[in-house]
């Protein structure tokens, strides 16, 4: 689909439901240009007046409730550079590196539970690509890690913002928004070595974060933490049992494997939603301000021109400077997180099961336009 996409050109208009129009960036050259550019913004209300105009802030954000929404993610500057600057200590190359004793153990208890599955046919998602990083960002976050299952459920229904029932939806990001406004509640009375708290105690105190912005930043760092890292897990262990790439690959060459998966099958699909706030003009079709422009990371990374063959997984390619971490001010900040978590989920489970395999052919996923990410994957260990 996107390389017939690319055959008619670099952006490509769709209609919206309310009877308007957005924008489908799927060229790599173009996707990388518009990260980056800060004439197209985050925040539908930079753009109120033209947004209401076009419909574009219509597209869902009003589904899901103010009270979690209100993250860095979709603020511009120069609220976003406050809001990252509460959390960016946490993400450091020396503090993720300290997490890796923890993430190795996590993975280990994991692969001691399914050791008692061996025999049976198993889904790994549910059973190990999941809990692992379910775990670790809620030990990183504060958040009770007994509860993950409730949070799982509620994340992935507000994930489905696009394509899932907006009843649902809004009931889930209202569940989650109680959920952590106590938790939020409870840090500020008694504040624990956790990243909630320290975005309590350890800001300006000339400009602290409301309440609003430290639940709807927790919301973030959850959903951001674990949606995406569980697919990367899960689509690489399927590119491993597809075989597009061999086990020995996946365990000498994990760092090699890990990239060409972002790559060529990222957890992150068309997601990076953003609005025009100037007349933009590509090709023969000019953005009108207050349009919604969609950047299709995974179509920019199939792009043919920057990726050869790049419908073909092939492990030896370069993959330097794709995008499935999106770009500019925005870029991934748990980027280095993730891969850590990748490497050693996967190391980890070829060694323990070298058995390992596929029961069947595995090819349903979840109907998502912001994730790309497999329902199930029952493997055989
Ligand atoms: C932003 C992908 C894991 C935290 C982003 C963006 C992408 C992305 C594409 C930019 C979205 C945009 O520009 O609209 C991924 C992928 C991951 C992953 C593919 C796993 C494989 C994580 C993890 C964390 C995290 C483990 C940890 C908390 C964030 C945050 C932002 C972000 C906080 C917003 C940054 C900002 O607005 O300045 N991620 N992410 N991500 N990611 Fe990740």
């Amino acid at each position: 689909f996107y390389r017939e996409l690319a055959t008619r050109g670099k952006v490509h208009p769709i209609a919206l439901d309310t009877g308007m129009r957005a924008w489908l960036v799927t060229e790599y050259n173009l996707a990388k240009e518009l990260l980056r550019n800060p004439t197209i913004c985050k925040d539908a209300r930079t753009t109120a007046g033209v947004t209401a105009r076009s419909g574009a802030g219509r597209s869902g954000a009003t589904t899901v409730s103010r009270g979690i929404t209100a993250h860095m993610l979709n603020s511009d500057p120069p609220r976003h550079t406050r809001l990252r600057h509460a959390v960016t200590y946490a993400f450091t190359p020396q503090r993720i590196e300290n997490l890796r004793p923890r993430i190795e153990r996590i993975a280990d208890d994991l692969l001691d539970d399914l050791e008692a599955r061996r025999g049976r046919v198993t889904d790994l998602i549910e059973g190990y690509a999941a809990p692992l990083p379910i775990t670790v960002i809620c030990e990183l976050l504060g958040v009770p890690v007994a509860d993950r299952r409730m949070f799982r459920q509620w994340t992935n229904t507000v994930i489905d913002v696009v394509v899932g029932d907006p009843d649902e939806v809004k009931q889930a990001s209202l569940d989650l928004e109680r959920y952590l406004a106590e938790l939020v509640d409870q840090r500020r009375q008694e504040p624990r070595d956790d990243l909630i708290s320290a975005m309590i105690t350890d800001v300006d105190e000339a400009d602290p974060l409301s309440d609003q912005e430290l639940v709807s930043m927790s919301f973030l760092m959850l959903v951001a933490g674990h949606e995406t890292t569980v697919n990367l897990i899960a689509n690489t262990v399927l590119a491993v049992l597809n075989g597009d790439a061999d086990q020995h690959t996946a365990l000498t060459a994990t760092h090699d494997l890990i990239e060409e998966t972002l790559r060529h099958n990222g957890p992150v699909n068309i997601a990076t939603l953003r609005y025009a706030t100037e007349p933009l003009t590509i090709q023969q079709h000019t953005i009108a301000p207050g349009e919604l422009v969609l950047i299709a990371l995974s179509a920019a990374d199939r792009d043919d021109h920057r990726f050869p063959d790049a419908r073909v997984f092939d492990i030896n390619r370069d993959t330097q400077g794709h995008l499935a971490f999106g770009g500019g001010i925005h870029h991934c900040l748990g980027a280095n997180l993730a891969r850590m978590e990748a490497v050693i989920a996967v190391r980890k489970l070829f060694t323990r099961f070298p058995d390992i395999s596929l029961p069947e052919p595995v090819d349903r996923w979840k109907p998502s336009i912001l994730i790309r990410g497999l329902c199930e994957l029952p493997v055989q260990i």
